[in-house]
Formats: structure tokens, sequence, C-alpha cells
């Protein structure tokens, strides 16, 4: 097996190569900001039985359990979580010109606090709430939460802007995001299982369209010995600093 050095060295030597990079993300580059995954140790999902919280029938059936049982405390964790150095390390990679764009399965926004300019929120963001009778879009912030469900001034219920079970992304997300995937030269997945569809399958688009394929995640997924090309196993900070610092060797700051 080669040693994490050379896999390192693989992995810069494509980003310095790389005219049309892009990153797949998901719940574990949020990890070392103190948001516990989906899946696995500690997941959520070994807390809670998605099928009965997170899907869009649960919501419609009992909005305030729903409530209750996931969007309060997600909403806790997310409002005081900062990003943490893989956040930071993808935005480095932007300003070398090695990343275009981000598209996150995650709804914490950690991405754009860390600055990077180009995020696709493909399962939506919790930072805003939307009226599941008008549609009307509010920013959590605007609200003051005085009862559960709170309400629109239509009377409908709020809710997070996200992407549950049983819902469909945004046609224009998903549109935009397989037409990079096809696209792109270089694709980062960092810190996703890889078993929820339609972004599991953005890294297969990209791969079959000939990209470059960077995995970084402490375990193996489905794709490590199929998609990836160079699979970095370890926490995306750690894995990302070193990376970038080979990479602005290889490839310093565009000037002006
Ligand atoms: P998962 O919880 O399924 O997977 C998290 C991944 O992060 C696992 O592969 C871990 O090994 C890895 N991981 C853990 N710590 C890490 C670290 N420090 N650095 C890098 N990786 C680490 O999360 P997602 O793949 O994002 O959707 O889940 C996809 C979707 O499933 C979510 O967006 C959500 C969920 O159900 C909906 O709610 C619709």
């Amino acid at each position: 097996m080669p040693s994490i050095t050379s896999l390192l060295d693989q992995a810069a030597t494509a980003c310095a190569k790389a005219r049309k990079g892009i990153a797949l993300t998901g719940a574990g580059i949020s990890v070392e900001s103190g948001i516990p995954p989906f899946r696995g140790k500690g997941g959520l999902w070994e807390k809670i039985d998605p099928m009965k919280y997170a899907h869009i029938d649960a919501l419609e059936r009992d909005p305030a359990e729903v409530w209750k049982v996931l969007f309060l405390g997600i909403g806790e964790l997310l409002g005081t979580a900062a990003p943490n150095d893989g956040h930071k390390e993808l935005r480095r990679l932007e300003e070398l010109g090695v990343l275009q764009t981000i598209i996150t399965q995650n709804v914490d926004g950690l991405h754009q606090k860390a600055g990077s300019r180009d995020v696709i929120e493909f399962h939506g963001t919790h930072a805003v709430l939307r009226c599941m009778t008008c549609q009307r879009r509010y920013e959590w912030q605007e609200i003051t939460i005085t009862e559960i469900p709170p309400r629109c001034p239509c009377n409908g219920y709020l809710r997070p802007d996200v992407v549950m079970f049983g819902e469909l992304i945004d046609m224009s997300l998903l549109q935009r995001s397989q037409m990079l995937a096809s696209q792109c030269d270089l694709m980062f997945v960092v810190g996703t299982s890889a078993t929820v569809e339609p972004a599991a399958y953005l890294p297969v688009i990209a791969k079959r369209a000939g990209a470059f394929i960077i995995e970084i995640n402490p375990e193996p997924t489905p794709l490590t010995h199929h998609i990836s090309d160079v699979t970095l196993l370890g926490p995306a900070g750690e894995v990302l600093t070193q990376l970038t610092e080979r990479v602005a060797r290889l490839r310093p700051m565009p000037q002006g």
C-alpha cells in the first residue's frame, strides 16, 4: 500500500494541474467543528430514527414533534459552530485557483463562514425558515420563536429550508451540480459516506467524465476502491492542511 506521503504528493500534483476543480462535502467535514455526523458511531441517526423524524411525512403529520426532536437541537448545535481547518483549507484551495465550487450536503453554512464564494447547498440550509403554506422565507435570526412550531404571518407553520427524506432536490441546484460534475477535471469528496442519492452519484459522473477524484475520510466508503483515484484516510482538517501546504509550493497564489 502506498504511504500517506506518496498519496499526498499524488493528490497535490493533481491539484497543481487542475483548472476546473470542485468539491463535494458531507457531514464529516464539520465533525471537527463539534457537529456530529449522521451515520456511524456517535451519529445523529443512532439517537433519532430518520424515518420517524427526518421524513417529510413525519413533518406533515406532526410538525411540533419534529421541531422538538430534530430542528431545535440542530438549530442550537449550528448556532454556535465555527468553521474548522477543513473548511478553511478548502477556501485556501479556492484562493490558489484549484477549486471553483463546493457542493455541500451540509446545512450548517460553515463553508460560507470560512469565506468560500461559490457554495451549492444541495440539501438546503438550516439558517432559513420557510412557510409550509405560503412558502415565504425568513432568516432564522429574524424570527423569535414563541411557539412550536413557529408560525408565518399567514398562520402557516415554518420549517427549516432543508431537504428532508422523501423530498426532491431543487431542480436548478441538481442540474448545476450535475453539469459541474460532468465538466470538472478534479473532484474532492470530503467527509461523506457517499450513501445518499443523488449526491452520491456526483463523483461517478465526474469520474466518467475523466476527472481525478481525491477522497478524504477517516474511513473507506463505497467510492474508495472504485471511483476515487487517491483516498487520504484521516480527519479532513488535518489531511487538508497537509495537502494545501504541498499544493501552495507547487502552485503559488495567483497574482493581482
Ligand atoms: P454521513 O454521516 O453519512 O457520513 C459522514 C462521513 O464523514 C463518514 O463517512 C465518516 O467516516 C466521515 N467523517 C467522520 N469524521 C470525519 C472527519 N473528521 N473528517 C472527514 N470525514 C469524517 O454524512 P453525509 O454523507 O453528509 O441528508 O450524509 C449525507 C446525507 O445523509 C446528509 O446530508 C443528510 C443525511 O441523512 C438529509 O438529511 C437529506
